[in-house]
């Protein structure tokens, strides 16, 4: 790209595109041999997981399916407490085993939401995987089986991840300039 449109707001590259594949892969791999002969769904979270989701059920070479669930989007200013589904799962999950596919958790209420109403159909099992945990302002524990990387305390844009409903389409993670935040 000649002009990198998102410049103006991000700082540094904190993942880039090379680095996210092969973890996505390694993720892929450890879940296939955890889940051979299960059958286990997916259950990506809307919208940040898009890319995530579509890289790590690519690097899956056991029979899965794959399911969407949407919440009310996050403000960086506003607490992430109240979360709603916008968008619930198509199919019936009673007796499945079902993996949680985030993009990322920060207070870990978002998920927290999602396991509570998941877990009240009765799955098999339900396991949680994030693309990337940010532990500094974790405010309720949750089990997260799998995590692709653990990052500092900055907020972060690329790869599915928004800042205004923006920067999702950045092929790398990239955190955001602090005034950006704050000026906001
Ligand atoms: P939590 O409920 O505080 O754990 O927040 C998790 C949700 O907030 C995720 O589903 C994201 O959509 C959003 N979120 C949290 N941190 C970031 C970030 O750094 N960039 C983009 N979205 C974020
Ligand atoms: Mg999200």
């Amino acid at each position: 790209m000649a002009v990198n449109f998102a410049q103006d707001v991000t700082e540094t590259v904190l993942l880039d595109a090379e680095t996210i594949g092969r973890r996505v892969a390694e993720l892929g791999a450890e879940i296939s041999r955890d889940y051979a002969g299960l059958e286990p769904i997916l259950v990506g979270v809307l919208r940040g997981t898009i890319f995530f989701l579509a890289d790590l059920i690519r690097h899956i070479s056991i029979p899965i399916t794959v399911d969407f669930l949407a919440i009310s989007s996050y403000s960086p200013h506003s607490s992430a407490g109240v979360v709603r589904i916008t968008k619930d799962l198509d199919e019936n999950i009673e007796g499945r085993h079902v993996l949680i596919v985030e993009d990322i958790i920060d207070t870990g209420l978002t998920l927290r939401y999602i396991v509570r109403t998941l877990e009240a159909r009765r799955p098999a099992s339900l396991n949680v995987c994030v693309l990337l945990d940010r532990p500094a302002l974790r405010l309720v524990p949750i089990p997260v089986r799998y995590v692709g990387f653990t990052i500092p305390n900055q907020f972060v844009v690329g790869y599915g991840l928004d800042l205004w409903q923006t920067y999702r389409n950045l092929p790398y993670i990239a955190t955001v300039k602090r005034e950006i935040l704050d000026g906001r």
